[in-house]
C-alpha cells in the first residue's frame, strides 16, 4: 500500500551512533499522521506499551529495532530484552523477535531490517493463499486491524482482503468497530480508504444479526498468538465472532505468519491475556479490560500462513509447518 509503513529506521549520521526508530503514532490516526522519534530502547518500549505501535508482527519488528538501538548505546542485551518483553504479554512475535536477536551474531540493525523484509514476504504469500480460497465478490467481516499498520508489511487478514479485492473476489468489507480502542473504525477503515476498497463499519455487536441476515460470506481475522493445538488469541471480540460464524455456517479463517505460532504454548489456556487499564473503557466506574480472547481451535476453519493453509487437526498441521 503506497505510503503505509508503521516504522521507519533513520540511519545514524555517523558510524557508531545509534540512529532512530520513527514510529507512526497509531493513537492519533486517522485524524493526524504524527511520528514519534525513538532514540533509546526505553522510548521504543514506551511506544509499544502505549500502543503507538501495535499489532503482533509490528510489535516484534519495533522490538528488533529497539534491541539494535540498545546495542549501539551499549545497553546490555538482557536488560533491553527484559524491558521489551514486559511491554505486551500476548503477542507471540515479541518474544520471537527477541529470540531471533539473541541468536544473531552481532549486527542487530541488519537483523531488524531482515525481519522486516521477511514479514513483507510472509504477508504477501499468506495473503495470496488466503485470497485463493475465496469465491467471487464476497462480503468479508474482519475485526481489529491486521493490515500493514499492524505488520509492517502487506498485512495478514488485511492482506488477504487486499489480494482478494485485486482479484475480483471481494464485494465489500464489514469492519468491526473494535471496542474499546477502535482499531477497526480508526485504522482498518483508514487503510481501506487509501486502497479504495469499499467497506462499512459496524458495531461489534451487529455481527450476529448481519450473519443471520445472510450478509456475511466469510470472517477473516489476524492473530496475536496461536498455541501448538491451534487455539487462537486475537483482539477481544474475536471469539464471539467464531461462535456466531459456526451458528450461521459462515467460514471463520485466521491469517498469520509462522512467527505468531508459539510451539512453546501448548493450548489457549496457557496464553497470557493482557489486561489493560480499565480507564480505556470507563473512567468513573469499576471495569475489567482484557485486550484479547482465545478462540478454540475447533471453531477455526483454516489458518493461512506463508508455509501453506493449515487445516485441522492443528497439532499435526502446525507441527509440520514449523518443521517439527
Ligand atoms: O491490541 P492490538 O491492537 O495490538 O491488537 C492487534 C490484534 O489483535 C491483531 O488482530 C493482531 O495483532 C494481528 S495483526 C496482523
Amino acid at each position: 500500500m503506497p505510503g503505509v509503513r508503521p516504522l521507519r529506521f533513520e540511519d545514524p549520521p555517523s558510524r557508531g551512533a545509534g540512529g532512530a526508530l520513527l514510529v507512526l503514532d497509531q493513537r492519533a490516526l486517522p485524524d493526524e499522521e504524527r511520528w514519534l522519534r525513538c532514540e533509546r530502547v526505553e522510548e521504543v518500549a514506551d511506544a509499544i506499551r502505549s500502543m503507538a505501535v501495535r499489532g503482533a508482527p509490528a510489535i516484534g519488528l519495533a522490538a528488533a529495532y529497539g534491541l539494535a538501538l540498545a546495542a549501539a548505546a551499549e545497553v546490555p542485551f538482557e536488560e533491553a530484552a527484559s524491558l521489551l518483553i514486559a511491554t505486551r504479554p500476548t503477542a507471540a512475535n515479541l518474544g520471537w523477535a527477541i529470540e531471533r536477536a539473541r541468536a544473531a551474531d552481532g549486527d542487530l540493525l541488519g537483523l531488524a531490517r531482515a525481519l522486516e523484509a521477511e514479514q513483507l514476504e510472509a504477508d504477501r504469500r499468506l495473503s495470496a493463499l488466503g485470497a485463493e480460497r475465496m469465491g467471487r465478490r464476497e462480503r468479508v467481516l474482519t475485526h481489529c486491524n491486521a493490515g500493514p499498520l499492524a505488520t509492517g508489511g502487506y498485512g495478514t487478514a488485511g492482506g488477504v482482503i487486499r489480494a482478494a479485492w485485486e482479484q475480483g473476489r471481494l464485494d465489500q468489507v464489514w469492519v468491526d468497530e473494535t471496542r474499546p480502542l477502535l482499531q477497526g473504525s480508526r485504522l482498518t477503515a483508514w487503510e481501506l480508504d487509501r486502497l479504495g476498497i469499499p467497506y462499512r463499519v459496524v458495531a461489534d455487536s451487529a455481527a450476529a444479526s448481519l450473519m443471520g441476515r445472510g450478509l456475511v460470506d466469510r470472517v477473516v481475522v489476524g492473530a496475536d498468538r496461536i498455541a501448538a493445538n491451534g487455539d487462537v488469541a486475537n483482539k477481544v471480540g474475536t471469539y464471539p465472532l467464531a461462535v456466531m460464524a459456526e451458528r450461521h455456517d459462515v467460514p471463520f479463517h485466521v491469517a498469520a505468519p509462522l512467527s505468531t505460532i508459539d510451539p512453546g504454548t501448548p493450548t489457549g489456556a496457557d496464553i497470557p491475556i493482557e489486561e489493560r487499564d480499565p480507564s480505556e473503557l470507563v473512567t468513573d466506574r469499576p471495569a475489567l479490560n482484557p485486550a484479547f480472547d482465545v478462540t478454540p481451535a475447533e471453531l477455526v476453519g483454516a489458518i493461512f500462513t506463508e508455509a501453506g493453509v493449515l487445516e485441522p487437526p492443528y497439532d499435526n498441521s502446525i507441527a509440520r509447518a514449523l518443521g517439527r
